[in-house]
């Protein structure tokens, strides 16, 4: 059994919140075990939690042709959230369930190993941009550690605002080039980088 689908199996077995409760289906996540390319969204909907299965729903329609704008599959890459189980009543993720997730998603990360971290809204911003805001710094990146961090905003922000479908349309196509580069730092920089911010 793979390392990722023992993680999944604890995740399914975990308790550590009171909405592991109410859940239907926990939703550790989904993609290649080797993804070059890491989403990570924000938890999972209704659609999810049914499914057991992260982004499934409307915004998780649109993330697929987002996906195939740069002629990939989800199956390509791996796809997460902050917390795997849906908050009750749809609301945003508490700091607590933020905090009790944090080592499952430290886990994935750790295990996939991938080039490009792709954060979707907010909350996963919040772990790798913080302090800083989402309408200022999406499509924008920061390279740590051979890794490249590039934030986006949540596919589910176009279907409620429309004005942001075609700056998230255009974000995304900015991924590939920065795939080339995160692949061109692995090869070329031996030593451990300092963070800088860069634009593209
Ligand atoms: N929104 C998210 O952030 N994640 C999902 O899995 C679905 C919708």
């Amino acid at each position: 059994m793979s390392s990722l689908s023992e993680l999944n199996q604890q995740v399914a077995l975990c308790q550590q919140c009171e909405i592991a409760k109410f859940r239907t289906k926990a939703v550790p996540g989904e993609g290649a075990e080797d993804a070059d390319i890491m989403f990570i969204g924000e938890a999972p909907g209704y659609h999810e939690d049914q499914q057991g299965r992260p982004f499934v729903g409307p915004a998780g329609q649109f993330l697929d042709r987002l996906l195939a704008s740069i002629g990939l599959r989800r199956e390509q890459v791996y796809i997460a959230n902050v917390i795997k189980c849906r908050p009750t009543g749809n609301r945003d993720p508490l700091p607590t369930e933020i905090n009790n997730c944090r080592h499952w998603l430290d886990c994935q990360i750790e295990i996939i190993s991938p080039k490009i971290i792709v954060t979707l809204g907010r909350y996963s911003m919040a772990r790798y941009f913080p302090g800083k805001t989402i309408s200022k710094i999406h499509g924008t990146a920061q390279k740590h550690n051979k890794v490249i961090y590039f934030a986006m905003y949540h596919p589910a922000a176009a279907l409620h605002q429309q004005s942001l479908r075609q700056t998230i349309e255009a974000d995304m196509l900015k991924i590939p080039g920065l795939l080339a580069e995160a692949k061109s730092i692995r090869e070329v920089e031996p030593e451990a980088q300092q963070l800088s911010m860069f634009e593209v």
